[in-house]
């Protein structure tokens, strides 16, 4: 019977050629010519139906099990073809070196910060930490700085817009507290002593880093927002002995340990006596320098004491405050502050 007979050579061509096809193109082509609507295959199937009766059982089993057996083959010779397309078309070269995945660092000024907390923590200090949206009470009349203080003026100072008539407490607090205290970016890190004072009786031993904010426009040496270290040691019997030794201590620590300091008599509202810090080291002399002006301080001030309910009589204390910023400039050598704020990774990379 002749249909019987077509079937073998259709079926032996098909499977040699979707075998020996070399890319998926070819094997596509292979399938239509065979088993695509028009394909020689496909034309076998649809004679089945014009056998007769008797031929037909017999022919459709073994049709379809060259149909199965084509499929088959077609899929697994796919899979091949996909697999090969897939790999790399050059030879690995497992001796070559591997992709590297660079590690992330520290900020400097985060290093910095670091360094000088580490230092304080080894004679006792703690990590105390405040609001940047601060009120003016305790940025300023706290600190016994009086209303016409330049620092307060809009000039020097980000006030936050009160908002009209507040109709809830959540929008009172957008640009006055509770009390009617405008609101405002802290200047200093100094208004922290206060809120801390006002939680804990003495005695109070805190240094507190943080971001301050001024009205400054930005160029080398200046930044409308930078860091600061304030630092706060209430007791009986402090002395400004007590505070010397405590800068020079921590100051040794940062810059190297031949670094010299001296007090020179200074104002600031919230301490008295108060002075600034300069120190003199290899670095100073590097940037052609005898002494840097690097801090203020002072002996915290009675009125202060008084606002938060301290008793002067009984309680003694010192204050400082720094830059965390010049603190890293002396040290790295870094001429322009903007460097800091610029996050460029050839800069960053450095530290
Ligand atoms: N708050 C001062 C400033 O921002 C720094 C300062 C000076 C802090 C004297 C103090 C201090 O605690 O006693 O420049």
């Amino acid at each position: 019977m002749s249909f019987l007979k077509e079937i073998e050579p259709i079926t032996s061509a098909a499977a040699a050629d979707l075998a020996a096809a070399t890319d998926l193109a070819a094997l596509e082509k292979a399938r239509i010519q065979y088993l695509g609507t028009n394909g020689e295959f496909t034309a076998l199937l649809k004679q089945l139906g014009r056998l007769s009766k008797e031929e037909r059982p017999e022919a459709g089993k073994v049709i379809n099990r060259a149909k199965a057996d084509l499929e088959s083959a077609l899929v697994s010779r796919r899979e091949e073809l996909e697999l090969a397309a897939s790999l790399p078309k050059e030879p690995t070269d497992f001796t070559l070196p591997g992709r590297r995945r660079s590690i992330g660092k520290l900020h400097p000024l985060t290093q910095v910060t670091e360094e000088i907390v580490r230092s304080f923590r080894k004679i006792g200090f703690a990590v105390a930490d405040g609001p940047e949206v601060e009120d003016d009470y305790h940025c300023f009349d706290a600190l016994n700085t009086p209303p016409d203080h330049p620092a307060r003026d809009s000039q020097d100072t980000f006030f936050l817009r009160s908002t009209a008539v507040p109709s809830n407490a959540q929008q009172l607090t957008c640009g006055a507290d509770r009390t009617g205290n405008p609101l405002l970016l802290r200047t200093h890190t100094s208004s922290v002593q206060i809120r801390v004072m006002e939680k804990q009786p003495p005695p109070v031993r805190i240094i507190v880093p943080g971001r301050v904010y001024r009205r400054d426009n930005a160029d080398a040496t200046h930044n409308p927002t930078f860091h600061q270290v304030e630092g706060l040691y209430v007791d009986r019997n402090v002395t400004v002995g007590d505070l010397k030794g405590t800068v020079e201590f921590v100051f040794k620590e940062l810059m190297g340990p031949e670094t010299k300091i001296r007090f020179r008599p200074h104002y600031f509202s919230y301490t008295e006596p108060s002075f600034e810090i300069d120190f003199a080291s290899s670095l100073t002399r590097k940037m052609g320098k005898d002494w840097l002006e690097i801090a203020g301080c002072g002996m915290v001030h009675p009125q202060v004491f008084e606002k938060v309910g301290y008793d002067p009589e009984v309680w003694t204390g010192w204050a400082f405050g720094f830059g965390i910023e010049r603190i890293a400039m002396i040290r790295y050598g870094i001429n322009d502050i903007r460097l800091f704020y610029e996050n460029d990774l050839r800069f960053l990379g450095q530290f």
